[in-house]
């Protein structure tokens, strides 16, 4: 069996440099190593709508923005699927299936929907489609036969239950979806990078984030503000490295070439550590260097975006030639899913021929 790869987005802002450490800077590797059938990346509306019913516009207006994004980083078009969840209708047939297979008290349990009715402040009034939306994740994945997941830490158990379903299926049924597995970055600062400000996580609602289309003197001002070890006071005292924002996103983002290129004098990140550490290095030198590598990370990102922002309706084309190709896939998974359901009546000459003998037997 080849691999399939399968991951996406909620279009509910546009993507930030946690997005790409955590997510596309992979996708664009693994597209650019080839070793795999098909890739697909999905700008998940549908869910997205799951807890934004009441603003469709703010879906509709981040699409495209997500689209851009995706292109901007390198994912082309020749070698990826790009495509949008609500035009793929099949989604919502297996999710409908899948629904007879989950119990109310596992998602209950789903940590990542825990976390984040507790985030939304839900309750009580949890939208049915929100709480099922793990149901639908596992429609997407499956629905494209998909083998390999790459998402960020959160999505976890997003994947979990996608394989839950996977084995009722097929031990109901007779085996015919595929087990995912899901694919983390490599680099632990990766996983989850915090916000400027130094808070665990960074969300738009926090105005905590760095956004990948940021213009240059915004992402300097940003980086300058950064937060970094606050008993780090004078340029001798001793600094920390743990919660130190700088240091994880040099630890994400720094390559050894960066230092032969900005900042010479030291070997390596080891050596600006130690000597952060030890003390004598000042935070606005290494928030400095961050700056340059940050600015030399997303510089043609950012060039790319602007290329593509020229022509809009080519990039509405992309999606809707990778939308076609996707139904095309889903299709394929939903005709299995029926037939190994029994429901494919028609399509069954069998079925038909029984239920003749059957009445002329009465
Ligand atoms: N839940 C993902 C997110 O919040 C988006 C998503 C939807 C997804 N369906 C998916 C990711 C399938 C991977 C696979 O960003």
């Amino acid at each position: 069996m080849g691999k399939i790869i399968l991951t996406g987005d909620r279009p509910t802002g546009r993507l930030h440099v946690g997005h790409y450490v955590g997510s596309l800077k992979r996708r664009v590797e693994l597209q650019n190593a080839g070793g795999f059938d098909e890739m697909f990346i999905m700008i998940a509306d549908a869910q997205a709508l799951t807890d934004n019913a009441d603003n469709p516009e703010k879906v509709r207006q981040n699409i495209i923005e997500v689209a851009l994004d995706y292109l901007a980083c390198g994912l082309d078009p020749e070698k990826v699927t790009l495509f949008i969840q609500s035009q793929v209708p099949q989604l919502c047939e297996l999710s409908f299936y899948y629904m007879n297979l989950v119990t109310v008290s596992r998602l209950q349990r789903n940590p990542t929907v825990k976390a984040e009715i507790q985030m939304r402040n839900f309750e009580a009034s949890i939208p049915v489609g929100f709480f099922t939306y793990p149901i639908s994740q596992a429609a997407d994945i499956t629905a494209f036969r998909a083998t390999t997941v790459p998402v960020g830490e959160d999505q976890l158990p997003m994947l979990e239950q996608t394989k839950e379903i996977v084995r009722k299926f097929n031990s109901v049924y007779g085996d015919t979806l595929v087990e995912p597995e899901a694919q983390l970055p490599g680099n632990a600062a990766c996983l989850r990078l915090p916000g400027i400000d130094g808070k665990a996580k960074m969300s738009k609602s926090l105005g905590n984030c760095i956004y990948l289309s940021e213009e240059p003197d915004e992402i300097q001002k940003k980086v300058f503000s950064m937060f970094t070890d606050p008993t780090h006071i004078r340029v001798d005292d001793p600094g920390k490295l743990e919660g130190n924002t700088v240091f994880t996103y040099l630890d994400a983002f720094c390559r050894q070439e960066h230092f032969a290129e900005f900042l010479p004098e030291y070997a390596g990140l080891d050596e600006l550590k130690a000597h952060y550490q030890r003390g004598g290095l000042g935070d606005m030198k290494v928030k400095r260097f961050l700056n340059n590598v940050l600015q030399a990370e997303l510089e043609p990102v950012r060039a790319r975006r602007k290329e593509y922002q020229k022509d809009i309706p080519y990039v509405y084309e992309i999606l809707k030639k990778g939308s076609e190709k996707a139904e095309r896939a889903a299709a394929g998974t939903l005709a299995d899913v029926k037939a190994a359901m029994r429901i494919n009546y028609f399509d069954d000459a069998e079925l038909i021929q029984s239920q003749v003998e059957r009445f002329r037997e009465e």
